[in-house]
């Protein structure tokens, strides 16, 4: 495993890009996660005294949270500038620009702790997961929601990193792996699963127009075809999401 775009630092240069935190306003197919994981976590959200939510991007989420009558206390922690500065509804939220995974807020000040498709990116969950128990008092709960194994756009995307301009080395997990490092940290595992759904392939971000696609026919037949049979199907997209809890002192 092995950082989405291939290291550390051109990890932070691919999110601090403007177009990218506009792109990052939308919640596109992220949407269905998100309103499946917000009914999940509104019982407990509802008497959240403080959110910290690690990698909030541009605030998509924190927008369509507060258009649901939920009124936490909100801090949005992500090491891009352009996602900051451009955040939704910043006169809400406050931010910070930090690295989440060290991050200078103190020990246990968090009711509830989130990461929406941030760790997919990194080697490892251990080191952010190890920041949520951190943050979180005991008896706070925390969520985490990424891209899961099995789904196809990622894998596709997987498959052509490195091609043109196509960034996707992607870590994609299976709950499984993740749920054995909740463990050993410490946390209790509340509610989780897979979530499953398609995605028609026109409406995900295309990856390489049709002239690269004549293109790939003769340089890489093998991806051509693979790209081939994505083009027909549906995508299937895959995600997981666990609410987790510190129980301990
Ligand atoms: C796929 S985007 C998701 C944004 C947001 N959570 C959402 O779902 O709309 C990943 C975000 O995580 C941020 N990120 C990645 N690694 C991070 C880190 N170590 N610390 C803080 N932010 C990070 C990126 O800058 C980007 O904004």
């Amino acid at each position: 495993m092995s950082y989405f775009s291939g290291s550390l630092d051109s990890l932070i240069t691919y999110w601090n890009r403007k177009y990218r935190a506009e792109k990052f306003k939308k919640l596109s197919t992220r949407q269905k996660a998100v309103e499946i994981v917000i009914k999940e976590i509104a019982p407990i959200l509802k008497n959240t005294f403080l959110w910290i939510d690690l990698g909030s991007g541009a605030g998509g989420i924190e927008k369509y949270v507060l258009s649901k009558d939920f009124n936490p206390n909100i801090i949005a922690v992500d090491f891009s500038f352009a996602m900051i500065e451009n955040f939704l509804t910043p006169e809400f939220v406050n931010r910070i620009v930090a690295d989440a995974r060290d991050n200078p807020l103190k020990n246990q000040i968090a009711d509830f702790v989130s990461s929406f498709f941030v760790w997919s990116d990194y080697p490892t969950v251990k080191t952010p997961l190890k920041e949520f128990y951190r943050l979180l008092k005991t008896g706070g709960y925390g969520l985490i929601v990424d891209y899961a194994s099995g789904d196809s756009y990622w894998e596709l995307r997987k498959m052509l990193h490195g091609y043109k301009d196509i960034v996707g080395n992607i870590n994609l997990r299976t709950p499984k792996e993740v749920i054995r490092v909740m463990k050993k940290i410490g946390f209790e595992i509340i509610k989780g699963e897979y979530i499953s759904y398609q995605v028609p392939f026109d409406s995900m971000p295309q990856l390489i127009t049709s002239t690269e696609l004549a293109l790939m026919k003769f340089q890489n037949p093998d991806f051509y075809n693979s790209y081939l049979e994505y083009m027909t199907k549906q995508i299937h997209a895959r995600r997981f999401y666990y609410v987790i809890g510190r129980k301990n002192a």
